[in-house]
């Protein structure tokens, strides 16, 4: 064979067997948790994937997103789910940290439809027991009294993000309140404010807080407001929940750049 066309091939071998994508070594990569098809939607249509794994009835999509590797998963909806995502996730990718991100029913008097809470930390809303009484939420069976934090630095990496997507006004960091319950009940809002200073709810969030604490990996939610979580919370959120997803994953995607940036 002659020099050149050795040289081609060897050329051409060397293309064909280098990572698709630039990585800084060393980096570990970002996983990516939503509960629906509308809350990954947008980051799979920017995301080059390179392989798929089916575990456990989930798809864990591997690539990059915005230079960055991910792996983006949609757990389906509730805490049972959501921790079983979130514990395969974790178990099966060397991951550095985790985001959450989708739509939220906003509790606090001042968040709109449309706008952003940043979760500082997250609480089970619906642990605890039923007496007589009724009932009576389980604060003992956490060290940090049931409530889990996210990371201080991505609180603020997604909060300065939204800020940017969204401007100042529509963002809020707070509390998020989960439950396995839909909430659509002006008079369980207040008792999410009152007794659980929650400024959102849905029905992840906490979950993921749970198995990123229990695993060490640094976390945090972004939630998207589709309704207000009141008697009006079923229909605000079928004419919002695309458009509030989107803006969601609209700021993972500033996120991403924001850390290639750095
Ligand atoms: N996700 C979006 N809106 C919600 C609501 N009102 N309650 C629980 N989860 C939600």
């Amino acid at each position: 064979m002659k020099k050149t066309a050795i040289i081609l091939i060897t050329v051409c071998l060397l293309i064909s067997s280098a990572p698709i994508y630039a990585q800084p070594a060393g980096e570990k990569p970002v996983g990516i948790i939503s509960a629906m098809d509308s809350e990954i939607a947008l980051l799979l249509e920017n995301a080059k994937i390179d392989h798929t794994d089916h575990i456990g009835g989930m798809d864990y999509h591997v690539g990059t997103l915005c230079g960055k590797d991910v792996v983006i998963v949609k757990s389906g909806v509730g805490k049972i789910r959501a921790a079983a995502g979130a514990a395969t996730l974790l178990h099966e990718y060397d991951l550095s940290k985790v985001f959450f991100t989708g739509v939220a029913g906003g509790v606090g008097d001042e968040t709109k439809v449309l706008d952003i809470v940043v979760a500082t930390d997250l609480v089970q809303h619906d642990y605890g027991q039923i007496t007589n009484d009724g009932f009576e939420w389980f604060e003992e069976y956490d060290e940090n009294g049931g409530y889990f934090a996210c990371d201080g630095e991505l609180v603020d990496l997604a909060y300065n993000a939204a800020v940017e997507v969204l401007g100042e006004e529509h963002v809020f960091k707070g509390t998020i309140a989960t439950g396995d319950q839909f909430i659509a009940s002006a008079s369980y809002v207040k008792i999410l404010q009152e007794q659980f200073n929650a400024i959102a709810c849905e029905m992840e969030g906490a979950a993921i807080a749970v198995v990123c604490t229990q695993y060490g990996v640094p976390f945090v939610v972004i939630r998207s407001m589709s309704d207000k979580a009141d008697g009006n919370a079923h229909e605000s959120y079928e004419n919002m929940v695309t458009v509030a997803a989107d803006n969601s994953s609209r700021i993972v995607m500033k996120m991403l750049d924001s850390l290639t940036e750095k």
